[in-house]
This record gives C-alpha cells, sequence and structure tokens, in this order.
C-alpha cells in the first residue's frame, strides 16, 4: 500500500483552506471519492444517460450491461455465490428497511440485538413492535464495550427468528464475532442480518465463509458514491421475500386486476435507478479490491494506536470502549469533561481545517442509556497519515489548554 499514490487519486486532498490542507477524519460518515469513482459517474452522464433494462436502443443496452457489470463486481467484493443476492439501494437505512418490511415477522417473534444500534437498525425494528407487536431484545456489551458472548447465548432463545446486529460499532469501533453469532443463531433456527456499515468498508468479508444471511452497507462510506448502496441476502431468503416498494421495473405483468413480480434483485429495485451511482460504486468496490482490505485494516490499527497513545494521558479525556486500539478499528470516539464536543469539532475545523464528527452518531439510545451527552469522533481510513493524528494531537491539546 503506496500512501502517497493513493492521496494523489483524491482531488479534495489537494485543496487548501485558508492556505492549509485538510485532514478529513469524518469517514464514519462519508468517505471522500477517488478520481476513479468520479470519472465512472462522469462516464455515465457523458456516454450514456440513458435507463437500463426497459428500452431496445444502444444507450440503453450499454447501461444495462454497465448495471450487470456492476452487480458482477459486487458479488465479488463480497465473495457472494450468485449475482441475484445483490441488491442496489440508496443505503444501509434503505436496506434495513426493505427487510423489516419484507421479512414475515408476527406478534411475539422477537428480534435479538446489540445495545449499540445505529437509529437505522433501532427504528424500523421499534415500529415493527408499535405495529405488530414483535419483541425486541438487546445484548448488554461487557465492561470494555466489547461483545458479551455468554449474554448473547442466554438471550438467544427460541422466539428469536431475527438476530440483527451492527457489525462494526460506529459509536466506539468494536466489532462483533459474526462468525460464532452467525452459528449459534443457525443452530437455535434463527437468521441473521448483519449491518456492514462499518465493517465493509475496512474489512475483509466474505458473505459465503460468514454464511451470513443478509449484510447491509452503504456506498459513499466506501468510496463510493453518495446515496448508494447494497442489501445482500442468500438467495433462498431473497426468493421468499416479499418487496414493500413495488412498481415499475419489479413485474413481470400485470393486468388491472393483477400482477406477477420479477425474480430478485430485480423484484426489489422498484423505478428508475441511480445507474451513475451503481456504477461508480463498483468502481469503489474495484479500487478497494486493487488495495487489499487487509492492508486498509492494518493501516488504520496503526494510525488508531497513535492517536489513542497521544490522547490518552490527557485530563479529563475519555475514550468510548476498549482502550486497546486494536480492539477499535479506525475509530477514536471520546469526550472531555467541561468541554463541549461540538465546540472542540468546530475549533478543529476552524484552527486547523481538521474535520471530525461530534454528537451522537445516530446511536442516541446508547448515549441516552449512559447518560453522556455526545462525543468528539476521528475515523481513520486508508488516505490518512500519522502526520495527520499528530496534527491531531497538537491541535486538540491546544483546544483543550482553553478549558
Ligand atoms: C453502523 C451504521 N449503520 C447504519 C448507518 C446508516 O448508514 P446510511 O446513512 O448510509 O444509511 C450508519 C451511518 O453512519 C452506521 O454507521
Amino acid at each position: 500500500m503506496n500512501p502517497e499514490k493513493i492521496r494523489s487519486d483524491f482531488p479534495v486532498l489537494q485543496r487548501q483552506i485558508n492556505g492549509k490542507g485538510i485532514v478529513y477524519f469524518d469517514n464514519a460518515c462519508m468517505s471522500l471519492k477517488p478520481r476513479q469513482v468520479i470519472e465512472k459517474i462522469n462516464e455515465y452522464y457523458e456516454k450514456h444517460p440513458a435507463c437500463a433494462g426497459r428500452s431496445v436502443h444502444r444507450l440503453s443496452s450499454e447501461v444495462e450491461e454497465e448495471v450487470q457489470n456492476a452487480r458482477e463486481a459486487m458479488k465479488k467484493f463480497i465473495d457472494a455465490k450468485k449475482r441475484e443476492e445483490i441488491v442496489f439501494t440508496r443505503n444501509t437505512t434503505e436496506a434495513l428497511n426493505l427487510l423489516a418490511n419484507s421479512l414475515d415477522l408476527n406478534k411475539g417473534d422477537c428480534v435479538l440485538q446489540t445495545d449499540k444500534e445505529h437509529s437505522s437498525n433501532l427504528i424500523p425494528w421499534l415500529i415493527l413492535q408499535e405495529r405488530k407487536g414483535i419483541e425486541r431484545r438487546f445484548v448488554k456489551s461487557g465492561e470494555d464495550g466489547t461483545f458479551d458472548m455468554d449474554a448473547f447465548q442466554q438471550a438467544l432463545t427460541k422466539d428469536v427468528k431475527i438476530v440483527s446486529m451492527v457489525h462494526t460499532s460506529n459509536l466506539d469501533g468494536t466489532t462483533i464475532p459474526a462468525r460464532e453469532i452467525v452459528k449459534a443463531a443457525h443452530d437455535n433456527g434463527s437468521l441473521v442480518i448483519l449491518d456492514a456499515a462499518q465493517s465493509m468498508p475496512h474489512k475483509p468479508i466474505s458473505a459465503k465463509k460468514m454464511d451470513v444471511d443478509f449484510l447491509a452497507f452503504s456506498g459513499h462510506k466506501m468510496l463510493g458514491p453518495t446515496g448508494t448502496g447494497v442489501l445482500y441476502g442468500k438467495k433462498e431468503h431473497m426468493e421468499k421475500l416479499k418487496p414493500f416498494i413495488v412498481g415499475g421495473e419489479t413485474i413481470k405483468f400485470s393486468t388491472y386486476n393483477s400482477f406477477e413480480l420479477l425474480e430478485p434483485p430485480e423484484k426489489f429495485e422498484a423505478g428508475l435507478q441511480d445507474y451513475a451511482g451503481i456504477m461508480g460504486l463498483a468502481e469503489a468496490a474495484r479500487y478497494l479490491d486493487s488495495v487489499g482490505k487487509e492492508n486498509i485494516t492494518m493501516h488504520e490499527a496503526e494510525l488508531n494506536r497513535t492517536i489513542t497513545e497521544g490522547i490518552k494521558g490527557i485530563e479529563g479525556l475519555s475514550i468510548i470502549g476498549p482502550e486497546n486500539p486494536e480492539l477499535r478499528s479506525g475509530i477514536v470516539s471520546f469526550f472531555v469533561d467541561g468541554m463541549d464536543y461540538h465546540q472542540i469539532a468546530m475549533l478543529l475545523s476552524s484552527n486547523a481545517n481538521i474535520m471530525v464528527r461530534s454528537g451522537q452518531h445516530c446511536v442516541h439510545s446508547w448515549f441516552n442509556a449512559h447518560g453522556i451527552k455526545g462525543s468528539v469522533r476521528a475515523s481513520l481510513y486508508l488516505y490518512n497519515t500519522k502526520e495527520e493524528c499528530r496534527t491531531f494531537i497538537e491541535e486538540l491539546e491546544k483546544i483543550l489548554r482553553l478549558k
């Protein structure tokens, strides 16, 4: 992995604000985009800005071919068995809502989750509880924030139909032991959904080896265009699911009073699609494959160690999650006694062009349960450097001296 070469692929990293470069540490929210992805998006608009599938003319068949290639690229990227298992969505949130609204859950069926779910994997099930009377149960994390396998085993009773969990947490960067969880859940007759929004961009993932039933992830967190995502589902499940958004592009045949749905994945992709986004997303997957996700994981661990070592002694500063940075992937989330998290983030931006996220990161439920108002979150990616980490530590120290 060559960081200088990687950095040169990202046009925004050449940008200067007030004579200084930018340090982009808000990758858990949205990653930057390499030139290759931007060019692929432009290719759609400049070469064949038509719709796929519907028309028989040349431009349309070119787009159709691009979409098929993109589906194949995503299948390879996540090591799925079949192209029908890849559904393009707008984001992780849409993929999770699709599942919550399409699975056949009834009164008394239980959905088992961690205590650190993003609102996108919490609210859709909460609404099902209100509407259908499903049950929900949460596995409390261990003292250090890591997954408690014993607590999970105890919570995994026969009424648990779905285990829907965040794979890598956007709150503290911890990752759950997915393979063991899937094995135990299947032994219990439960299906497993993984919210892979924060793991897919950073870690090698094989849907086949994990044997997971469903995966949801976003393109914009993995160098892809904004408003793109994927739902992966094993073919046998996808065939049984009833789509919840239907209309054009989803049906084979209809009369005024009847209809026949297309097979997966088309039955889930209603209406005209974001073809430029789909093509750009596949290009992002190719880019990540060329760098190698193992290399990205190692690089982020090293950066996380640099930041953690640099800030852990600061008086009044608490890091959320385990002390060991290797257990927090590329995420350093912290709060400082007596100092507002938004103020810290604003000063990092205005003093030194350092972009971090501040607040509750859509995990309000965890913050409310722990009586913590919010945190500052630095989240790292392949183009970040140790030098940027050192600048971050220095600038943070300067700000905290103002306390
Ligand atoms: C763990 C996790 N799940 C789900 C989401 C929702 O992603 P999106 O807004 O792309 O749908 C996010 C976004 O930050 C996330 O971090």
